[in-house]
Formats: C-alpha cells, sequence, structure tokens
C-alpha cells in the first residue's frame, strides 16, 4: 500500500534522524543534498523501488551483486527451500551443500583450479587469497595497481591503489608496491624473488572501467611465473558473466593461479565470497592444518543454495551471452554520446556490461547521475576515480530498458551542458 506524502516525510526524517545519530551523518547529508533520501523499500528484476512508490531503473546493480536482477526467483526458491530446512551450520559434519557447490564452481573455473573456500564478501575472498599465496610461496611482498581496488580491511587495503582510503591506517601490510595497470614493463621491474603474489582486476572497476591492452595480462601470466610468484585475479566484481565471459580472466586467454569472487557469486539474494586455486596451493594452505584458514558463517548452507542456483541460472539462461551482446551495443551508444559530446566526455569504455563514461571534469559527472537520478536511473560513481560513471546494471535487463538508460544520461548530459554554458556565461 502506497504511504501518503507526509507519511513519506515523516518517515524520510525519521530515518535521516537516525542516521545522524546512530549510523553516519555524513551519509546523510549526502542522500539529503543529492534529493535521493526516501528510504528503499523493495526491489524487483531491474528496478528499486523507494517508499513513496516511486520506480528506478537499477544500473548501480549493487557495484555488480545484481546481475541475475533483485529477486530473482529461481535464487528465491533456492534459498526459501533451504531455510525450511536448515539455515546455518557448525560445520561440525560434512555439508551436502558445500560439496554441491564447490563442485559446481570448480565446472566453471579456469583451468585446474577445483579447491574454493567460502566466505561472506569480496574482502574476506581478498584477504584469504593473500595468505594461500604466502603460504604458499612463503615470499612477503604483494603487488598490486595503482587504482587497483580490493577491499577495506587492512590486507585488501594494503594491496588496493588509492591513497586517500589508506593514508589514515598505516602501518598497513609490509611490502606491498603499485604499479601502474596495463604496463607489463613496470611490472616486470617491480617484481623480484620476494614477490609473493601480484594481485590485479582483469578490469578496474572502481578505478574507473580500465580495460588493459590485450596483451597485458599474457605477459603479466609470463613475468610472475618468470619470477616465481603467484598471479591472482581479483573478480569479486566480474565473475559469473559480468563482462561477457563467465571469468573476465578468459578475455585474455589466461589462467590465474588464485581467482577471488563475490557480488553476484551470491545470486543478489545471499552475500556470498569465496577464493579458489589449484590442489597444490590448497595443499600449502589446508595440507598440514586443515582449520588453518576458516569462519564460522562462510559456505552456510543458505549462501551454498544462492550461489549454486545463481551459478545455474547465469549459464541456462544464457546470460554471459547476453551480457556480451548487450554490452557491445552499449559501448557503440556511449561512443556515439562521446562524439555529440567531444568537449565534456573524454572517454568512454567498457567489456560486456561493466561500462564507464570518463568526464573532463569531476563536477560534471556528479551532475549527471544526480540528472540520472531525477530521472529515475541510478548509476554508479567510481571510488577510485570519481570523473567515471558508471554503468552496471542486471544481466537480464531488456534491450529496450538500456537502450532507455542511455536516452537519459544523454538527456542528463544535455542538461548538465547547458548548466555549465549558464554559470561560465
Ligand atoms: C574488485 C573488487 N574486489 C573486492 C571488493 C570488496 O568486496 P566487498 O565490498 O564485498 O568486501 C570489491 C568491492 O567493490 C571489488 O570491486
Amino acid at each position: 500500500m502506497e504511504m501518503k506524502a507526509r507519511d513519506i516525510e515523516q518517515l524520510r526524517d525519521e530515518v535521516l534522524e537516525k542516521y545522524r545519530r546512530y549510523v553516519n551523518p555524513g551519509i546523510a547529508a549526502l542522500l539529503s543534498f543529492s534529493g535521493l533520501d526516501i528510504p528503499e523499500d523493495r526491489a524487483e528484476g531491474c528496478y528499486i523501488y523507494d517508499a513513496s512508490g516511486r520506480k528506478f531503473l537499477d544500473c548501480v546493480g549493487g557495484y555488480g551483486a545484481f546481475s541475475l536482477g533483485h529477486l530473482h526467483p529461481r535464487v528465491v526458491e533456492a534459498v526459501k527451500r533451504q531455510l525450511e530446512k536448515e539455515a546455518l551450520k557448525s560445520h561440525y559434519f560434512l555439508s551436502t551443500e558445500l560439496a554441491d557447490a564447490c563442485e559446481l564452481l570448480a565446472s566453471i573455473l579456469p583451468g585446474e583450479i577445483n579447491y574454493s573456500f567460502f566466505c561472506n564478501s569480496g574482502t574476506e575472498a581478498v584477504e584469504g587469497a593473500l595468505k594461500a599465496a604466502r603460504i604458499h610461496t612463503r615470499r612477503p611482498e604483494f603487488i598490486g595497481a595503482i587504482n587497483g581496488f580490493h577491499g577495506k580491511t587492512f590486507g585488501s587495503l594494503s594491496v588496493s591503489g588509492r591513497d586517500v582510503y589508506k593514508k589514515d591506517f598505516h602501518p598497513l601490510l609490509p611490502e606491498t608496491k603499485r604499479v601502474p595497470f596495463g604496463d607489463a614493463d613496470a611490472l616486470a621491474e617491480a617484481i623480484s624473488e620476494r614477490t609473493a603474489a601480484v594481485i590485479l582486476e582483469v578490469v578496474q572497476g572502481e578505478g574507473g572501467v580500465i580495460v588493459a591492452p590485450d596483451d597485458y595480462f599474457p605477459k603479466v601470466r609470463e613475468i610472475c611465473d618468470r619470477a616465481g610468484a603467484l598471479l591472482i585475479l581479483d573478480e569479486v566484481r566480474t565473475c559469473l558473466g559480468r563482462t561477457g565471459k563467465m571469468f573476465a580472466s578468459e578475455h585474455y586467454g589466461i589462467i590465474p593461479d588464485i581467482v577471488t569472487m563475490a557480488k553476484a557469486l551470491g545470486g543478489g539474494v545471499m552475500p556470498v565470497g569465496a577464493f579458489s586455486s589449484r590442489e597444490d596451493v590448497w595443499n600449502s594452505l589446508f595440507g598440514s592444518n586443515p582449520y588453518l584458514h576458516s569462519t564460522t558463517f562462510g559456505g552456510n548452507p543458505l549462501a551454498c543454495a544462492a550461489a549454486i542456483a545463481a551459478i545455474k541460472t547465469t549459464i541456462e539462461e544464457g546470460l554471459v551471452e547476453r551480457s556480451a551482446r548487450l554490452g557491445e551495443k552499449l559501448l557503440q551508444n556511449l561512443h556515439s554520446l562521446k562524439s555529440t559530446h567531444p568537449d565534456m566526455i573524454k572517454d568512454v569504455r567498457g567489456k560486456g556490461l561493466l561500462a564507464g563514461i570518463e568526464f573532463f571534469e569531476e563536477d560534471v559527472a556528479l551532475l549527471v547521475i544526480a540528472g540520472c537520478g531525477k530521472r529515475d536511473l541510478l548509476l554508479a560513481y567510481s571510488l577510485n576515480n570519481p570523473r567515471v560513471i558508471r554503468i552496471e546494471p542486471p544481466l537480464i535487463i531488456e534491450d529496450s530498458e538500456l537502450d532507455r538508460a542511455v536516452n537519459i544520461i544523454e538527456e542528463s548530459i544535455e542538461e548538465t551542458a547547458q548548466l555549465v554554458q549558464s554559470v561560465s556565461s
């Protein structure tokens, strides 16, 4: 039942006040300023509804989590069925759900990557991957990329590449280095016999949808092999079809040593993360003590039910191919936007349904996002490169909905152009 305008205002004020007093005053100020301060109420498919019943087309997509959209019926059904049986386990007995989820994941992971550890988030997956690389190589150092993003716990933050999120938390992990993303020569120079692992996203997401040259990852693979270092590919955002391949590494024809995943792995219904590797790495991590790395909630039956349903749905609904096809069309449309607005748009890039528009000015990107919000379209801001707005819709989005999103972006760019002109004249 829809709420009356006065009730909605009251609800907004109450929730904002609770944010100010108990959650995060900065977020309260930001959402209030942007006008997007009516609480979110429900979501379904590609749409989010606020408490007033206003309907938004969701091209933020949980920053990759809603590849299947919101409340995909197959995932909801699988989780409900599991909930009627058992929600969480102590992992005292064997878990059929965990065994099935790991087996299914092994069937889609590249190469000989057959073992998986389930956790609850992307950053936990990265922490596990770093530990696995340390114990396998017995080396201290990690190399990440400038503007890379791997999460905000200490290990993940240490290998991430933007100082604003790191500077107040030192000391972080010692012996971490950063190299420019896409520059194989710089990596070759930085790597040494002290390097345990190189950790990279395949497409930098929060860095502003940065796509590496075609020969970059094959070279990275070779450089790591030569130095005896492991290659960790962080596919937290790109796993399960986001870039038009099941795993983004497939674009480059290489196989990493360790893969991290999260976001879409939970089917948009449960928080699920995982890291996976080969038998030799698993032996190093768990061979002498099977509990050397563990978690209370990771791999719980609800999460496993969601992951199994998410993987099967992605395959059976042909969403990887869909992402590739729609992504190509989206990129073409963004290129024509760029040619209409060469003075505002510096670049457009993407792979599959992970696309970005880079503006010359950060303020312009913010105004365009706000203009889209006004027109009921949600787009993402990039943490490590605020001049870039990201378009990460559910992979189930219809052609017509994606066309509508592009039209709204165009309207918002035009409105912003007029505003900028009126301020500068
Ligand atoms: C590539 C990548 N790695 C790790 C993370 C951290 O994931 P989480 O927020 O689930 O901890 C993110 C989050 O955006 C990400 O994009």
